[in-house]
């Protein structure tokens, strides 16, 4: 499945990509994003791109295969980012893009459980490195540490009867597979009391994705890395689509533009417009933030 790519006119307007630049893309995934900036920053520009996925990077290396010497792909965390620089002698950074959570290819094809409408393995995690999964989380963690994700990361108003039910069932069962955690969460949560139009296991599979790979901690960690290894006038755009994230991004870029550090040029977040909600229902909770460096 191809993964449409978010924003594309304002990541390449706050980008502002010119030619000859070099460009970080952080989470690489299917080159969507990739594929636009090496159209920009022609005829010699370089774009580095990392995904913690090994599935991810080979999309991308097939998506820019025509771009062969001008891309340079890295299965890595981004919070890596001023290591791999170093490694790979990818400066001057003129831009660096973040656009995170998942891709639609992770979701419908990876096999990895990130859908709660494909039965498979309860897995989530974009590195086979990382030993935590989500079946680890679901079958191990005590309630209160249950309850606290699922509010946390995914406002789950159910949290405390969802985790009470998963604790309950996994002394009968362990829970292997998505399947299983979706009849648990819909015997917590009876249909006559749940009125969101998304799917009862919508909250509950987000929270699972982003403790597994600590999504919040790796944005954290990541940002003043990304400032330390951008060059001066070097813009850093960030595409999030949860609202700890977005506070993350905003926070740090706050506090920075005090020290004199940068300057955000994005005063409020940039979000989708109707119409691209409407071709692409997953970008509707997406929001843009960028800064340029001083
Ligand atoms: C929304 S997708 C990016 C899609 C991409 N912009 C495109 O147009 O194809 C997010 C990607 O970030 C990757 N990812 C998540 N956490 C990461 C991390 N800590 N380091 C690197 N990549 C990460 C995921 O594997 C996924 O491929």
């Amino acid at each position: 499945m191809i993964h449409k790519p978010v924003l594309t006119k304002e990541v390449l307007e706050y980008l502002d990509v010119k030619p000859d630049e070099n460009i970080v893309d952080g989470t690489v995934g299917q080159a969507g994003h990739t594929l636009l900036i090496l159209e920009k920053n022609k005829p010699s520009g370089r774009v580095l791109g990392i995904d913690k996925d090994a599935g991810q990077i080979e999309n991308a290396q097939k998506a820019t295969s025509d771009y062969k010497n001008r891309v340079v792909l890295i299965n890595d965390s981004y919070v890596n980012i001023a290591s791999i620089i170093e490694e790979e002698h990818f400066r001057p950074v003129n831009g660096i893009l973040l656009d995170l959570g998942y891709s639609s290819w992770q979701l419908e094809e990876s096999g990895k459980g990130f859908s709660f409408a494909k039965n498979e393995a309860l897995d989530m995690r974009y590195s086979l490195q990382n030993t935590l999964t989500a079946e680890v989380i679901v079958n191990e963690y005590p309630e209160e540490k249950l309850k606290n994700i699922l509010e946390e990361y995914g406002e789950e108003k159910f949290a405390k009867q969802i985790a009470r039910k998963i604790v309950e069932q996994r002394k009968i069962k362990k829970i292997h597979s998505t399947f299983e955690l979706v009849s648990i969460i819909e015997m917590a949560v009876p249909a006559k009391f749940y009125h969101e139009r998304i799917h009862r296991a919508t909250r509950t599979f987000q929270a699972l994705r982003i403790a597994v790979n600590d999504e919040l901690g790796n944005l954290a960690a990541f940002l003043p890395k990304a400032l330390s290894v951008l060059a001066p006038k070097g813009r850093l755009v960030i595409i999030s689509f949860h609202s700890l994230e977005d506070r993350i991004v905003k926070n740090y870029f706050k506090e920075k533009e005090k020290e004199g550090i940068l300057h955000i040029i994005t005063k409020k977040p940039i979000l989708p417009s109707g119409q691209e909600v409407l071709e692409n229902p997953r970008s509707r909770s997406a929001k843009l933030r960028a800064i340029v460096k001083t």
